[in-house]
Formats: structure tokens, C-alpha cells, sequence
């Protein structure tokens, strides 16, 4: 049987929540990987390190003995200062900034008026070496908004050369194209965008499970992405934006997340081999990401075999994507 050794996969972009719903994701991330970057939008967000201290704790119990290494990340507030970051420094990766009320829990993000007036903090965490995640979406119409948002990256990318900006989950064609033009830009590609588009979701039947923010694009949108992500471009890097919501609140209320965590080394590896760059998705899925963020990740291997895997209608009550549907690798325990 066809194998592959995949050592130290990380997931740049991970939302791991909390209580009941922490103790049935976390250990599935961690069988898949070696280390996520966690993201900081819980109810409330974590924007103090004792949060972040505490969140990171309840995340190794509920991992259990798996080796996994949480990285930490903070809700980005324009009040932090430097005293503050230089305390925080030593327990996150990075900063998360939400425009406010552009997704799940990020009410309290910054907003539209205030976007352009963060440069105090901005120096702070060039000065640190922390790099800044951001959700790129302004609050304009559906399909545009991240289009629209590459203003403010611009403005962000050249005002503070020294700062490590990361598009996080980038959907379109102009990101793609954005991203190469700045030296400090880089992005997590979801693995979601790298297969469905806008029809997926809504072009048929409505399909809530593949809904997110921000929505799937177009196909030359999905392309450019491929593209990217399958030549191993050093400025790309893995992040599943795996966001679970129980399945009852995404069939009823249309919350937007799609829930990838435990079937996305095996989609990734089925992805690449279709395009024939396995080569490049070491690269992709840990390589690049360690040099982005500088530094090593604990070292595991995860083996990946090549024979059906029936992807469960359910992990508790989160339903993932490609639910009942087979994908051809399957991760050997
Ligand atoms: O679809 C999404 N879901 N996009 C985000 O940015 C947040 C995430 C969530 O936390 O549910
Ligand atoms: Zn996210």
C-alpha cells in the first residue's frame, strides 16, 4: 500500500473553542497534528495573558497524552502597549485582529473608523518580532470584501515593513497577487478553498456546512489559490480555519464555519497527489510555516496510507466536511 510520512504537519489557523465543544475537537486535531495556531475568539476573547494561560491549560487536558502543541494568540486590542506585548510575548505566536462584527465573536474587534489608528500597537509588535494575524473583510458587499480589505493590507504592508502581516484564510485571485507584492505579506490558505466555490455552497442545493466566512469565491479565485498553495510558495502556509459549530446551529441559523480538523491531512494529501505536487506539500503544510513564524515544532510523524477513508456523518455533534463521503487516504495509527 502507497504511504507517506508526513513529519510535524501544523495548522496555522484553528479554532478549538471551549468546554464541551474543546473536549471533542482538540483530541482530533491533535491525532492530525503537531501543533495549530489557536485562535483567540471565544466569548468573551482572550485579550489578557491569565485568559490565554488558563485557555492554553484547558487545551493540553482536553488533548490528553497526545503530543500536540497548542500556540497561543491573543484577540488583537489597540490599547495593548509595549510593556504589555513584551510581558505577552513570551506566551503567544501571534496577534489575531477581527474587524468588529465580521464573524463568529468578533464584536469586539476593531472597527471600520478606527483601522487606520493602530499604528502605536503596530510599532510595538514590529519592534517585538510578533507577527499580526488579520481577518481581512471590510463590512462592504458579500463577495467583495476581502477584495475590498487589500486597501487597508496596502496601507498596513507598507507603513510597517517590519511588522509579519498574515492574510489569514485568502479566497481570492487579488490576494494571491497582493500577497506577492510585500515582503512582510504572507497567508494561511483553508482547505476548504482549495476545493469548493461558490456553487458548492449555494449553487444547488443550500449546503450550510460549507458555509464561512469569508465565503467561497469564484473558480479562477479557487485556481489561483491552487496554484499557490501547490508550488509550495514559501509565503503560504496551511491554516484550516477548522471552526466547529454544533450541526443543529448551522442548519438552523446559518453560522459560518466549516469543520475540517480531522479529515484534512487525508483531503490534502488526496488534493496534491491529483495534481502531482506531493512534492511541495511538506512545504505547505509545516516547512513554510516554521520559517513564517521562526520557529521548530515538536517533532511527529504522521503516516498516511493510501486506502479509503468513509469520512463519519458526525464527530459528537459537529458535522464535518465531505461527511459520509469517502476520501482515498486514511491516517495509520
Ligand atoms: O467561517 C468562519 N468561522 N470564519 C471565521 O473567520 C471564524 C470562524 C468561527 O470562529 O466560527
Ligand atoms: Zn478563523
Amino acid at each position: 500500500m502507497k504511504k507517506i510520512v508526513l513529519k510535524s504537519p501544523l495548522d496555522m489557523h484553528l479554532h478549538l473553542r471551549d468546554n464541551e465543544m474543546l473536549e471533542v475537537v482538540a483530541p482530533l486535531s491533535a491525532k492530525s497534528f503537531a501543533g495549530a495556531i489557536i485562535m483567540p475568539n471565544l466569548v468573551p476573547p482572550i485579550t489578557s495573558i491569565k485568559d490565554l494561560i488558563e485557555y492554553k491549560e484547558r487545551i493540553t487536558s482536553a488533548v490528553g497524552s497526545e503530543k500536540f502543541e497548542p500556540l497561543m494568540t491573543l484577540f488583537f486590542k489597540s490599547d495593548y502597549n509595549y510593556n504589555f506585548l513584551k510581558d505577552a510575548k513570551r506566551y503567544i505566536k501571534a496577534i489575531k485582529l477581527y474587524p468588529s462584527g465580521i464573524t463568529t465573536n468578533s464584536e469586539d474587534g476593531v472597527s471600520s473608523m478606527d483601522m487606520e489608528d493602530l499604528g502605536e500597537t503596530f510599532e510595538a509588535m514590529s519592534e517585538l518580532e510578533i507577527p499580526l494575524c488579520v481577518h481581512g473583510e471590510s463590512d462592504g458587499f458579500v463577495m467583495d470584501r476581502e477584495a475590498e480589505f487589500c486597501l487597508i493590507y496596502e496601507k498596513f504592508a507598507s507603513k510597517f515593513p517590519k511588522l509579519k502581516i498574515i492574510m489569514e484564510h485568502i479566497t481570492t485571485k487579488k490576494s494571491v497577487e497582493l500577497l506577492k507584492k510585500y515582503e512582510n505579506l504572507y497567508a494561511t490558505i483553508t482547505l476548504h478553498h482549495l476545493y469548493i466555490t461558490l456553487d458548492d455552497v449555494a449553487g444547488g442545493m443550500l449546503n450550510p456546512h460549507l458555509f464561512c466566512k469569508p465565503i467561497a469565491k469564484r473558480p479562477e479565485d479557487k485556481e489561483a489559490l491552487l496554484e499557490v498553495a501547490l508550488s509550495g510558495n514559501e509565503k503560504v502556509m496551511f491554516g484550516s480555519d477548522s471552526a466547529p459549530h454544533p450541526q443543529y446551529q448551522k442548519e438552523c441559523c446559518g453560522c459560518a464555519g466549516v469543520f475540517t480538523a480531522p479529515i484534512a491531512l487525508q483531503a490534502l494529501v488526496q488534493l496534491f497527489e491529483k495534481y502531482n505536487s506531493l512534492e511541495n506539500l511538506e512545504k505547505f503544510i509545516s516547512i513554510n510555516a516554521q520559517k513564517i513564524y521562526a520557529f521548530k515544532p515538536i517533532e511527529k510523524d504522521i503516516v498516511l496510507v493510501k486506502r479509503n477513508f468513509l469520512v463519519p456523518s458526525s464527530y459528537g455533534d459537529v458535522v464535518p466536511m465531505f461527511a459520509n463521503e469517502e476520501l482515498e487516504w486514511d491516517i495509520e495509527y
